[in-house]
């Protein structure tokens, strides 16, 4: 009977039976959906910090796939820096790579707040026409003062310069650390140097107003009032370019163009 207890008790069970229904058959539904979305927005990433898409451009999923086109994801083996054949970069995700105790290690101490280190690594490369190496895109990541940030650095084809930086995911402060997703910051980096001239990475973010191009070439502004955020960023950026980090694929890429071939 309506108002008893009992019918209370059915008509609740009913609609969270149907509220159940409903969430977890748009969850199954709109997984592909995401895993799309999320895969666009990492090539979209890519694209930016190699200054093949401004951050103003708007475009749709076929446009990000016509702008990727040129680039060529490359899985390697992170230790070695030797490239890996046979495995398909659309199925490979670092970050669960890294997180998954089979397939990574403890990492090393350092200071970029880097816990593990996954066995193999996604980077992106551009070649011209006759396979001489444009750019190279390195994924980065470390400790700000939230969280972790996760981004991407690209070098020219000399290794040397900064084509571009950028963080797509991290939990700073909004107008502090999260300053590091501004446009603004993003565009002190281009030109600047990541390696001096032993290859060690010594690209930093300095408190204050760094120098001129020509003055002081390894340093970009900090960000105001965010010291501990700019640590994390000089940190993240010389463990990765460094020994630990994609050094040995570095060194390899660099070896094969003194010997012409690539
Ligand atoms: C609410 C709040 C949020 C903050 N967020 C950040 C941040 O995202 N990144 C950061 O480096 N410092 C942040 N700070 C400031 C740090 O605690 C620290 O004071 C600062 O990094 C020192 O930078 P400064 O030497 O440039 O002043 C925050 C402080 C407060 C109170």
């Amino acid at each position: 009977m309506q108002g008893s207890v009992g019918y209370n008790l059915v008509f609740a069970g009913c609609v969270c039976l149907a509220c159940a229904v409903v969430v977890s058959s748009s969850n199954v539904v709109l997984a592909d959906l995401q895993a799309r979305n999320a895969f666009l927005d990492k090539q979209r990433n890519v694209l930016l910090v190699a200054g093949l898409v401004n951050e103003e451009e708007r475009l749709t999923p076929d446009e990000i796939e016509l702008r990727f086109a040129p680039i060529q994801p490359v899985i390697l083996d992170l230790g070695t820096g030797e490239v890996v054949v046979g495995l398909d970069p659309e199925d490979f995700d670092q970050r669960l790579a890294t997180n998954d105790q089979a397939r990574s290690r403890v990492a090393p101490d350092n200071m970029a707040g880097v816990a593990r280190l996954p066995e193999l690594a996604l980077v992106y490369e551009v070649r011209g026409d006759g396979g001489e190496l444009e750019l190279v895109v390195l994924p980065i990541e470390g400790l700000g003062l939230w969280g972790t940030l996760y981004g991407f650095v690209a070098l020219d084809g000399d290794l040397r310069t900064i084509r571009g930086l950028t963080f797509y995911e991290h939990k700073e402060t909004p107008g502090l650390g999260g300053e590091v997703d501004n446009p603004r910051w993003k565009a002190l980096w281009p030109g600047r140097l990541a390696f001096n001239d032993e290859l060690v990475p010594v690209v930093r973010v300095v408190k204050g107003v760094a120098g001129s191009l020509t003055d002081d070439p390894y340093a970009v502004d900090g960000l105001s009032g965010a010291t501990i955020t700019s640590r994390g960023v000089t940190n993240l950026l010389q463990f990765w370019l460094g020994f630990d980090g994609f050094e040995p694929y570095l060194m390899r890429l660099r070896q094969s163009m003194a010997m012409g071939v690539g």
